[in-house]
């Protein structure tokens, strides 16, 4: 089903679509809608799926791993890959479930520990130094700050995190989008980068199997359980989540906070005015605009939000809508930069909370941070597209701005 086959939405409660534009552009509105009606809606569309909007319903299905699996994380389907073959391999440990996530989990988090993060920090202020000295170049006065900003940080930084070499990213930009932003609609792409990502990714294992450098593809090769070392596959599912999971995720948020600034010039002003109220400003951007959606399984029949979800049904982890529930925040729908009490869901809730957050933190700080030293004043250009990409993964992918 192409985007412009499928027919309009007449009740969001019962028959929802996520990849509808205007809900993908601002989703803020429908999450209300549904969640002072029917909180948790439901679809047939795209395999069919539940939508629960309460912050407590979402935090409910995320703690509750005996009846809600993470089989499948994808809010859509993998439609046309029906051979068993051409099905994803696991990605541990976001697909994996207890006991096997405990260690699957264990085995990364040195990598994105607070100290690990410090040592990317430096290289990724460099690189955002660099991007913005090549925006602001004399005699400049546009610039595509989704394209040549934000899309341009997170792929580098996770490529010097996995050992691969810079010049290599753009072709992980690639295969994340035909991955994880148009895969529902062309299953036949998202098949060829996603063999093109695992040969890739097997190439780089038998390299550092022969010669081990300082990357997390060869601290892996390292580690053991139970006296035996890692299957390469193993190794191959954890290395691929890490550049899908990180590369999307923190260039949607670096994005999103980048438009809020464009278009809220009080905000712009005082953050250069207080660069100290970045860190609380970056978790409220987070949270209005938080970029993630996940998927469960039902392992059981449950009763949520008043409604029977089945054994096999999907259900949507809807952090975005957890983000604005008034009965957790106080204006929910309006962006406070300094917004003191925000214990958002961005990063999920749980024992699969996100693994990288610190990375994450870090990433967006130095590139906002680094974007308002450098060009202080700037606005969303009227003559350019702002486009955006939804479904799993929600966030600017063209963000025009004049300066
Ligand atoms: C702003 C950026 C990011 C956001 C909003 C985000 C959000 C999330 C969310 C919501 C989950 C929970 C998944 C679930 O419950 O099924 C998650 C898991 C995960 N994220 Fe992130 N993420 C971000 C950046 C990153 C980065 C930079 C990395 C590292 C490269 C990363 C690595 C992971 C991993 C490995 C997991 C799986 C953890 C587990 O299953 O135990 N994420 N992320």
């Amino acid at each position: 089903m192409s985007l412009a086959e499928r027919p309009a939405v007449h009740d969001w409660m019962n028959d929802f679509d996520v990849l509808e534009p205007a809900f993908t552009a601002d989703p803020g509105p429908r999450y209300a809608e549904i969640r002072s009606n029917e909180p948790v809606a439901r679809t047939e569309r795209w395999g069919g799926a539940w939508m629960p909007t309460r912050y407590d319903d979402v935090v409910t299905v995320a703690y509750d791993v005996e009846r809600f699996s993470s089989r499948d994380v994808g809010v859509l389907p993998f439609v046309g890959l029906e051979r068993e073959s051409d099905r994803p391999p696991a990605s541990p440990p976001i697909t994996s479930d207890p006991p096997d996530h405990t260690w699957h989990r264990r085995l990364i988090l040195p990598y994105f520990s607070p100290k690990a993060v410090e040592r990317y920090e430096v290289f990724t202020r460099e690189l955002c130094r660099e991007l913005m000295t090549a925006i602001t170049a004399e005699g400049r006065h546009h610039a595509d700050a989704a394209v040549e900003y934000a899309q341009q940080i997170p792929p580098r930084v996770i490529a010097e995190i996995i050992g691969v070499p810079r010049e290599d990213t753009d072709r992980f930009v690639e295969w994340t989008r035909a991955v994880l932003e148009n895969g529902a609609l062309q299953p036949e792409a998202r098949l060829v980068a996603r063999k093109e990502m695992l040969t890739y990714f097997f190439g780089l294992l038998d390299s550092r199997k022969k010669e081990r450098r300082d990357d997390i593809t060869s601290f892996l090769l390292d580690q053991e359980v139970d006296g035996q070392p890692l299957r390469d596959g193993h190794i191959v599912g954890t290395i691929t989540l890490l550049l899908i999971a990180g590369i999307d995720t923190t260039w949607s948020s670096i994005g999103s906070a980048l438009l809020h600034l464009a278009t809220h010039p009080e905000d712009r002003r005082r953050l250069v005015a207080e660069p100290e109220l970045l860190p609380t400003a970056v978790e409220e951007f987070l949270r209005a605009y938080s970029p993630v959606t996940m998927a469960r399984i039902a392992t059981a029949d449950v009763e949520l939000g008043g409604r029977t979800i089945h054994s096999g049904d999907r259900v949507l982890l809807t952090f975005p809508a957890a983000n604005r529930d008034p009965e957790h925040f106080e204006r929910p729908d309006e962006v406070l930069i300094d917004r003191a009490h925000n214990r958002h869901v961005a990063f999920g809730v749980g024992i699969h909370r996100c693994a990288g957050s610190n990375l994450a933190r870090m990433e967006m700080q130095v590139a906002i941070g680094e974007w308002l030293s450098a060009l202080a004043d700037f606005e969303l250009d009227p003559h350019g597209e702002l486009t955006f990409a939804g479904g799993q993964v929600r966030g600017p992918r063209n963000l025009p701005v004049t300066y």
